[in-house]
């Protein structure tokens, strides 16, 4: 693509920059040539580990352009230790946290020319895949792998920019596994796109919310927040659902605006009930906050508030992105800036 090509006009994640870092994994060790290659496609065995068993994991982070027309990536730290976390959970051998760090700073860097301005970004999408070629290993980690960052010059995530959302809240199906709620691995995105199909032909909804057991998790790509002028209140942390940096972020900023912040589990009747007053929102990454106007369960369809995005998700959301693109200070050290971006 072009720098020049507008990210707003074209589906998320479909335009990349022309570069990427790749390490590879053989032998025990990893071995990272320690600089950005151009994008070009990758020839894969037919018998690839990664397609017959899913041993697959990925980070989603984003790259801001600044006032001063520089470019800093967000919470790079938490993001590394995210996904030393998932590839260890696939059983796999992580790298360092330093290499680590760097392959996605020497992709980012490479491709900083493709960050678009505010409110565009560059999404990083560090990769993991296991490469052996063996279709018997289904009940052993792949022997070989390959990790690499690509980015993307990236608008909104949800078609149409700040709408209010709708999502159907789903009490039977979880999104994955519990036990494998937290690692960032596509086989829970395939496991939660059935679901999501369904409720978007049958409901009309965007979204699914996933609430198996009558216990409000996140949906099948953002965190899930329920808000007033008062209180933030959203799921606390366990292995069912991913922990989101974006998540930590704005509980961080709510706590700094006064607010009080309630991490704990959330039945469907207490969304019902706090929908009559209260704000309803997602979070993540591609998402950033993204405000809800009406859930649908059990066959009733609820609007929160008056189906406008609510004050205190407008004004989370505008505090979140001045920290990002260095509006505002950024005091608690979340922003990375590329050296010669
Ligand atoms: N939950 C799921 C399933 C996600 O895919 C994402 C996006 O990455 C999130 C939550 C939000 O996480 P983060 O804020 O780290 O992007
Ligand atoms: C992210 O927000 O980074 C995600 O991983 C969501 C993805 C489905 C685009």
């Amino acid at each position: 693509m072009s720098e020049k090509q507008d990210p707003f006009s074209a589906p998320f994640g479909t335009l990349f920059g022309d570069k990427m870092a790749v390490a590879t994994y053989v032998d025990g060790e990893y071995d990272y040539p320690g600089a950005a290659v151009p994008l070009e496609n990758f020839s894969l065995h037919p018998g690839t580990h990664v397609l017959h068993y899913a041993s697959e994991c990925f980070e989603g982070l984003k790259a801001h352009r600044q006032a001063d027309g520089s470019v800093a990536i967000f919470r790079l730290d938490d993001s590394v230790h995210r996904m030393i976390n998932s590839i260890a959970k696939l059983r796999m051998v992580p790298p360092s946290f330093e290499m680590l760090r760097q392959l996605i700073v020497d992709a980012t860097t490479a491709n900083a020319s493709f960050t678009p301005d505010p409110p565009g970004s560059l999404y990083i999408r560090p990769t993991f895949i296991g490469t052996a070629a063996n279709i018997g290993a289904a009940a052993t980690p792949s022997s070989e792998a390959m990790l690499y960052c690509i980015n993307s010059p990236v608008g909104d995530y949800f078609a149409g920019g700040i709408r209010p959302l709708t999502l159907f809240i789903e009490t039977t199906m979880p999104r994955t596994t519990p036990q494998f709620g937290s690692v960032k691995s596509g086989a829970n995105y395939v496991m939660a796109l059935g679901p999501t199909l369904d409720a978007k032909r049958d409901h009309v909804a965007d979204q699914v919310l996933f609430a198996s057991g009558d216990d409000i998790t996140e949906t099948g790509a953002a965190n899930f927040f329920l808000c007033d002028s008062e209180r933030l209140i959203t799921r606390n942390l366990d292995d069912s659902f991913l922990h989101g940096i974006t998540r930590k972020s704005i509980i961080q900023i709510a706590k700094d605006m006064g607010l009080t912040v309630e991490e704990r589990s959330i039945p469907v009747a207490e969304l019902k009930a706090f929908a009559e007053h209260g704000e309803l929102f997602l979070s993540g990454t591609a998402a950033v906050i993204a405000p809800v106007g009406n859930v649908i369960t059990h066959g009733e369809h609820i609007q929160i508030g008056d189906g406008q995005p609510g004050p205190t998700t407008l004004k989370l959301r505008e505090a979140l992105t001045d920290i990002q693109t260095g509006k505002a200070e950024d005091v608690h050290g979340w922003l990375t800036p590329l050296e010669s971006a």
